[in-house]
């Protein structure tokens, strides 16, 4: 069923400017930055966040005061797990565009405490999902992840390759996402697109990701676990580059697609106006030469440990972005030395080392 007050050529401006953009995991890495991103493009924004302690409570503070700062910026500390609760915010500020970042994020943690990844990752999106439906939302632009591609072993990953084999229940979470999002874009008609995000990393970064923990450990002189000898490839993503991605895909929103062929079905696309997107820096690097920057950045050599591969992470992401650049014109490419550089500088001023 579509909805009639969706239609198709209005999706790409707001039909009313005074309208916020919700931006969910806004105490969050990328959530924090998207959020200053738009309130200082003279958007008005609603940042929702409920500090789940999953890393260090200050910095996610840290991050609430400087978006504190911005006054186009309404800050609520929200758990979008509580139904009742998200589907009053849509329904006193009347949103037309959602960009949902919240999540219980890393593959790690699920092999010991798995219920957060269900509390977060299934019922906040299905809450999110519900709250869209009934506000006429414009556009949902959703976080998915670079996990999904679990198992598969066919480079570059791409958006129309089949994902049916997760090796962590986080990317099962993100890949249930996409399906939900699906299922809730044909069913009610609105506009939602996923993003595949590729290992981001930059300023106000999380610490328990390889760029910011390497760089906390060398700077501290603490070991640093280095994972089947440091021979393990990312498509490292300068934050900056993920911001400009996810703001211009929110101005695209996909239409309807009738003919898509279903005898034939092409997982990265489908009838609904719902799409696909890695996102991702297309050119993979190993750790060992990340961790050679952070030295050169630091002036100080690491003390490493060897240890293997821990269960959940894989050996190699490698995106294929040409559907991304296709859409918004517009793929990311900060070099891995630039953005070291800018996150080496933030660290050393936020620790004041
Ligand atoms: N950083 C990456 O490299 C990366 C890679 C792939 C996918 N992603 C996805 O991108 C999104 C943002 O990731 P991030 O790196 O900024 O993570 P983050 O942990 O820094 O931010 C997520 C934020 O969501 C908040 N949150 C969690 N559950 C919530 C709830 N029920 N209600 C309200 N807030 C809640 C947390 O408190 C946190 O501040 C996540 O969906 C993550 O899975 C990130």
């Amino acid at each position: 069923m579509m909805s009639k007050d969706h239609k198709t050529e209005e999706l790409g401006t707001p039909k009313n400017s005074s309208s916020p953009i919700i931006v969910t995991g806004a105490a969050g890495f990328i959530g924090f930055h998207v959020s200053r991103r738009l309130a200082n493009a003279g958007f008005k924004v609603i940042a929702i966040d409920c500090f789940t302690p999953y890393y260090a409570l200050e910095l996610k503070e840290a991050r609430w005061a400087e978006l504190a700062k911005i006054k186009a910026l309404q800050l609520e500390r929200i758990d979008i797990a509580d139904a009742s609760a998200i589907a009053k915010l849509f329904a006193d500020h009347k949103p037309e565009r959602v960009i949902h970042l919240a999540a219980q994020p890393g593959v790690r943690r699920a092999l010991v405490e798995p219920q957060p990844y269900i509390d977060a990752n299934i019922t906040a999106f299905l809450n999110i999902l519900e709250a869209c439906r009934h506000n006429n939302i414009q556009h949902l632009v959703y976080a998915s992840s670079s996990s999904v591609y679990g198992a598969n072993r066919k480079f570059p990953f791409s958006e129309h390759d089949n994902v049916d084999h997760p090796v962590s229940l986080y990317a099962a979470t993100k890949k249930a996402n996409e399906a939900m999002a699906h299922a809730y874009s044909h069913l009610f008609g609105f506009a939602a697109t996923g993003l595949r995000f590729f290992t981001v990393y930059g300023p106000w970064g999380r610490p328990d990701m390889a760029v910011y923990a390497f760089t906390d450990a060398i700077a501290n002189g603490r070991e640093i676990s280095v994972s089947n000898a440091g021979k393990v490839w990312r498509d490292f993503t300068y934050i900056d580059d993920i911001v400009e991605g996810i703001t211009r895909v929110l101005d695209k929103p996909t239409a309807p697609n009738p003919d898509w062929d279903a005898t034939n079905p092409d997982p990265a696309t489908g009838a609904a106006p719902h799409r696909i997107y890695n996102i991702g820096n297309d050119n993979p690097e190993e750790l060992n030469d990340l961790i050679g920057l952070i030295e050169r950045a630091l002036n100080r050599k690491a003390i490493r440990k060897d240890v293997p591969l821990p269960p959940g992470d894989v050996l190699e992401t490698r995106a294929d972005i040409s559907d991304l650049r296709n859409a918004v014109g517009f793929a990311p490419s900060t070099s891995l030395e630039k953005g070291v550089e800018q996150f080496v500088s933030w660290y050393r001023s936020y620790h004041t080392l």
